[in-house]
C-alpha cells in the first residue's frame, strides 16, 4: 500500500509503462499484456501487472501533469522498487515535419516547470535527460519494427492551454516568439510529464524514457479526437514494450 495506489509491494513489475488515461492503461492491459490483473483502483487511476512475451511488466496511470505524475511515479519508484520507466504518452507537436499519430522519443527534457528550480535553486540550470539506455535500445526497436521516430528535445510544459507562449509582444524578442524560439532552437514538441520523469530517474538512478504520439499540433492546429487518444497509439505501446523487457 502506498497513499495513491493499493498494491501489495511485489504486485507490481520492477518495469513499467506509464500512460497519463487509466482507460489507455486498461487498454494496454487488456490487448498487449498477458494475464494481466488490476492491482489499484483507487480515484479510478488503474494500474495492472501482466507478462509481454513472458516478461512481467506493469502499467500504470499516472493523470495529467507534472504534480499527478510526480505523486504515482515517486510511490512506484520508492514504495515498490520500481526500475524502469518508460512513460507512453501523447504530445503537441511543433516542429513542422510531425503530423497527427507521428512519434516522438524525447532525449531531452526543457521545462518551465519549478521542479529543477526548487532542487538546485538559481546554481544550475540542470539537464533532464532519458536513460542513454532505454533510448538506444528505443530508437533501435523502431527501426526493427519498420516505425519512424523523431527523437530530440520536447519542452513538458505546467500549461495546457497557455495564454502567453504565442502572444505577440509577449516573450519575444528578434521579432520571435516563445514558441518560435522554441521550434528554431530545435524544439520537438510540447507535452505535461518528461520532466518530472527524468528528474526522478536522476534523483533515484533508475531508467527513464518518454515516448509520445503526436496527438495535436499546434502550429498547424490538428487534434485528435477523444476516442483516438485513448486507443491510437499502438505503434507507441510496441515500442516501449520491447524496450523496457530488453536486458
Ligand atoms: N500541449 C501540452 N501537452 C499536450 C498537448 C499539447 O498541445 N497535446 C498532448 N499533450
Amino acid at each position: 500500500m502506498s497513499l495513491h495506489n493499493s498494491a501489495e509491494f511485489g504486485e507490481i513489475a520492477e518495469k513499467i509503462l506509464l500512460p497519463g488515461d487509466p482507460l489507455r492503461a486498461k487498454y494496454i492491459a487488456e490487448n498487449f499484456l498477458t494475464d494481466a490483473k488490476c492491482y489499484t483502483e483507487i480515484r479510478n487511476v488503474y494500474g495492472y501487472t501482466g507478462t509481454y512475451k513472458g516478461v512481467e511488466v506493469s502499467v500504470q496511470a499516472t493523470g495529467m501533469g507534472v504534480p499527478s505524475f510526480s505523486i504515482y511515479a515517486h510511490e512506484l519508484v520508492y514504495n515498490y522498487g520500481v526500475k524502469k520507466l518508460v512513460r507512453v504518452g501523447t504530445c503537441g507537436g511543433m516542429h513542422e515535419d510531425l503530423n497527427l499519430s507521428d512519434i516522438v522519443i524525447a532525449q531531452g527534457s526543457s521545462t518551465d516547470s519549478s521542479i529543477v528550480k526548487q532542487t538546485f535553486g538559481n546554481a544550475i540550470n540542470f539537464s533532464l535527460l532519458a536513460d542513454f539506455d532505454l533510448l538506444t535500445k528505443a530508437v533501435l526497436n523502431a527501426k526493427n519494427l519498420n516505425i519512424p521516430v523523431k527523437v530530440g528535445n520536447v519542452i513538458c510544459t505546467d500549461y495546457f492551454y497557455n495564454d502567453y507562449s504565442n502572444a505577440q509582444g509577449i516573450f519575444t524578442s528578434n521579432g520571435l516568439t516563445l514558441d518560435q524560439k522554441m521550434i528554431r532552437h530545435g524544439i520537438l514538441a510540447v507535452e505535461m510529464e518528461s520532466a518530472a520523469l527524468y528528474m526522478l530517474c536522476a534523483a533515484a538512478q533508475v531508467q527513464g524514457l518518454a515516448i509520445f504520439t503526436v496527438s495535436d499540433h499546434i502550429v498547424k492546429n490538428l487534434h485528435a479526437t477523444p476516442k483516438e487518444r485513448e486507443t491510437d497509439y499502438n505503434d507507441m505501446i510496441k515500442i516501449a514494450l520491447e524496450t523496457i523487457i530488453q536486458d
